[in-house]
């Protein structure tokens, strides 16, 4: 694989949520750049953000030159990645994808810095980040799996809105205002729908039991991400997952409550072993509750509630929290990039 000891960076949808956390998160961990193009729709175009690579002019991505990049990271929505992201390897970058359009990809390695880094050796221009939710996850089940091998597991999420973009994040802020300025109509049931456009019911003060769209067997996209990112980060695709995804109105983090099973019993003094030293886990123990104002702004996925089954034994519940614009994207999406670094 080929490696770069200043690499010319582009960051595309560097005016969202995720990407103006990618430019924060490359500078922070000083990546090397030897300089950086940030990219984004026309309406954002010819804006100037200011970075630790000086004034950085926004520029359009429609008219934009792919060459003289050595990475990409993307992270503009799918239909970009697939118009612009072929492109841009053409052109000779290395795309690090943020959207789940080549996730699934046979020759596209979808890899979690610090669970399956091996992987990213095989690409062929693109390497797809896997979905947030997912993610926060496998930085639990990932060190659990090479240890005991997860033979099933059930998981539920309880996703963020700014898993949907700044709108996501604007919708909630307006909802709470709307559906807060009565909360005798919250308690009595005579609250006014505020209308949102981005979800199929209310945001504000409520929890929707369907994150994404419904897909095939009535389980949605979100929920199929899960099964199948699992499956192709792990390398065992026997893995029999049951998701549920969920969207609560908190700002950021992705938590998911997971019971796996494993080739043989795995009991607490093993999975604490285990977690204990996973690399960007920070594991909590009873007393202290990881929740998703906890996750916010830093890098590590929290993981606590360790529980062995009571149900059937031999397997183990857990609750895993991550900041889903910075491990669930930004920051894996940098850590990706720092593999093709010298
Ligand atoms: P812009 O701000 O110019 O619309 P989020 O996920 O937070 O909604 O952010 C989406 C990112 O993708 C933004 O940077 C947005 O740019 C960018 N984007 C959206 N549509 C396009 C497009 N058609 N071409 C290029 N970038 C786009």
């Amino acid at each position: 694989m080929k490696t770069y000891p200043q690499p010319r960076v582009a960051v595309v949808g560097a005016t969202g949520a995720v990407g103006t956390t990618m430019v924060s998160i490359l500078s922070e961990r000083g990546f090397p750049a030897a300089d950086l193009r940030l990219m984004a729709s026309e309406r954002s175009a010819g804006s100037v953000v200011s970075t630790k690579w000086g004034d950085v002019t926004v520029e359009d991505l429609a008219t934009a030159d792919p060459s003289e990049i050595d990475i990409a990271l993307f992270s503009a929505g799918g239909a970009r990645s697939l118009e612009y992201a072929p492109k841009f390897a053409a052109a000779g970058a290395v795309v690090v994808d943020n959207s789940s359009a080549f996730r699934m990809d046979p020759e596209v390695p979808l890899v979690v810095a610090q669970v399956n880094n091996k992987a990213i050796e095989s690409h062929k221009g693109i390497v797809a980040n896997p979905n947030c939710t997912t993610m926060a996850l496998m930085m639990a089940a990932g060190p659990l799996h090479k240890a005991a091998g997860i033979k099933s597991m059930v998981a539920t999420s309880y996703q963020s809105v700014s898993g949907s973009g700044q709108t996501g994040i604007t919708q909630l802020r307006r909802e709470i205002e709307a559906l807060g300025s009565d909360v005798d109509a919250l308690v009595d049931g005579t609250w006014v729908d505020p209308q949102g456009d981005l979800y199929t019911r209310p945001i504000g003060f409520n929890v929707l039991p369907l994150a994404g769209s419904i897909t095939d067997a009535g389980y949605t996209d979100e929920e199929w991400k899960l099964v199948n990112e699992t499956r192709k980060i792990l390398g065992k695709d026997s893995i029999l997952v049951e998701p549920t995804c969920v969207r609560v109105p908190v700002m950021v983090g992705h938590g998911i409550a997971a019971t796996m099973w494993f080739d043989r019993a795995v009991d607490m003094d093993e999975a604490v072993a285990v977690l204990g030293d996973a690399p960007g886990v920070e594991l909590w123990d009873d007393r202290k509750v990881p929740t998703p104002l906890d996750s916010a702004g830093i890098d590590d996925v929290l993981v606590g509630r360790l529980r062995e089954t009571v149900g059937s034994p031999g397997g183990i519940s857990l609750f895993a929290i991550g900041d889903n614009l910075r491990k669930g994207a930004a920051l894996n999406a940098v850590e990706l990039a720092e593999l093709l670094v010298d």
